[in-house]
């Protein structure tokens, strides 16, 4: 057992997987990463790749298709894969807390039976739904409809920002079944995307992470059977939010890996770089950037692992890990981007070139400040549950 910090013990299975994320990310999306990133393709054939290494499913029993494996082993191998590529992340973290930790927690038997397994093995691609056009931030003002008709619900909205859009097999969609009632109107529903009513709109044209793909998708008289309804009607808003937790600490471990690599890169420059003579790393303006940058990412981790143990605490208890899904995912992403920032600055010219992996990690950690709640909604979430006020 070797330990990854105050309190954080890895135990051999934990480091396996670390090790076999590491691994596999060297060899099989190192090589490709700047390829997709330039083409916005969806890197479908690695994501089965990960799929079969047991990455898409890792917290979810066998029994189900998964890994079986804890949260703490989750983020550990999404911080692997993103240090390498965020791309491949994102679309690693909706399968996993996006689309499958919902319906484990919130799923009758028979739609865990017949939608864990594809996407934990990576055969399908799963994507959550709840923003629209006009409602972001504030998720429960949504326009979307579902008017039940006997056995079925009749869907008609659009949907938008839908990472993996162009590509998901099945979602996991949000929408107002009751509008009088507010977020209280809110149903959530499990999606087929072969059927007819559904279909997929314009892709976003975006400034990072582009190979995961994101778009918008289109309800047009869908007919979803009763079955597809996940949990309750009117129990959406609270499962959306509950996913959102267990996605917001995907992220934090995203912004990590970002991190981590942004300062691996800076300082491998920094020893090599000369200028006036001497290595740049010599310089205290260099050298002080990277101790701010070593400190924030050391900082980042102990939030991340907390966050990755609450909610595993949370099992037996029920309670929630809100508060330190929030503060993880704040404090990294910020990290995320004051990394990114600062690699681009000690590269130089360098740096706002392609040729070098930093201009990727710019633009890519901008994400993380924005989406599955900004850091505005983060710093709103921390501090609603910390002074009881509205
Ligand atoms: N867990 C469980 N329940 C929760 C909850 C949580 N974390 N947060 C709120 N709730 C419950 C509340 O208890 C309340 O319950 P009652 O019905 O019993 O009263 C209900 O939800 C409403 O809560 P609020 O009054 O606090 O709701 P609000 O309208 O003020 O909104 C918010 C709260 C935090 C701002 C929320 O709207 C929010 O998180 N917004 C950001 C949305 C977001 O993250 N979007 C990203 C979408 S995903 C994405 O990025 C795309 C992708 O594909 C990756």
């Amino acid at each position: 057992m070797t330990h990854a910090g105050p309190n954080f013990s890895l135990s051999d299975e934990h480091e396996m997987i670390r090790a076999a994320a590491r691994d596999f990310a060297q060899k099989e999306i190192a090589p490709i990463a700047a390829e997709f990133d330039e083409s916005g393709d969806f890197p479908l054939e690695t994501i089965r790749k990960m799929g079969a290494m047991g990455f898409m499913g890792i917290e979810i029993p066998e029994e189900y298709g998964g890994a079986g494996m804890d949260t703490l082993a989750y983020v550990l191998a999404l911080e692997e894969i993103c240090k390498v590529d965020a791309s491949h992340g994102t679309i690693m973290s909706v399968n996993n807390s996006l689309f499958n930790y919902g319906i484990y927690k919130f799923g009758a038997e028979a739609q865990k039976e017949q939608f864990l397994a594809p996407v934990a093995s990576g055969e399908k691609i799963g994507a959550y739904s709840l923003t629209e056009p006009m409602s972001g931030s504030d998720a429960a003002t949504m326009r979307s409809r579902a008017v039940r008709n006997g056995n079925e619900y009749i869907i008609n909205g659009r949907k938008s920002w839908v990472t993996s859009g162009p590509v998901a097999d099945y979602l996991v969609l949000f929408t107002m079944t009751d509008p009088e009632k507010g977020h209280r109107g809110i149903t959530a529903f499990l999606i087929d995307a072969s059927q007819p009513g559904y279909s997929r709109g314009k892709k976003e044209p975006k400034l990072g992470i582009r190979a995961s793909s994101t778009s918008e998708i289109l309800f047009e008289d869908y007919h979803c059977p009763v079955e597809r309804r996940l949990g309750e009607e009117g129990q959406g808003f609270k499962i959306a939010m509950t996913v959102l937790d267990a996605g917001r600490i995907g992220i934090a471990s995203q912004g990590l890996g970002i991190a981590e690599a942004s300062y691996e890169a800076s300082l491998n420059y920094v020893r090599e770089r000369e200028a006036f003579g001497q290595k740049i790393g010599e310089f205290q303006g260099i050298s002080f950037k990277l101790a701010d940058m070593k400190t924030r990412i050391e900082a980042s981790r102990l939030l991340v692992y907390q966050a990755a143990l609450a909610k595993q605490n949370s099992k037996a208890t029920g309670g929630r890990y809100t508060l330190e899904a929030a503060m993880a995912k704040l404090f990294a992403a910020e990290t995320a981007m004051f990394c990114a920032h600062a690699a681009v600055q000690i590269h130089g010219g360098m740096g706002y070139s392609k040729e070098y992996p930093v201009e990727r990690y710019f633009r890519d950690a901008k994400i993380t400040e924005i989406y599955e709640g900004t850091s505005e909604i983060q710093r709103l979430v921390i501090s609603r549950m910390e002074t009881g006020l509205r």
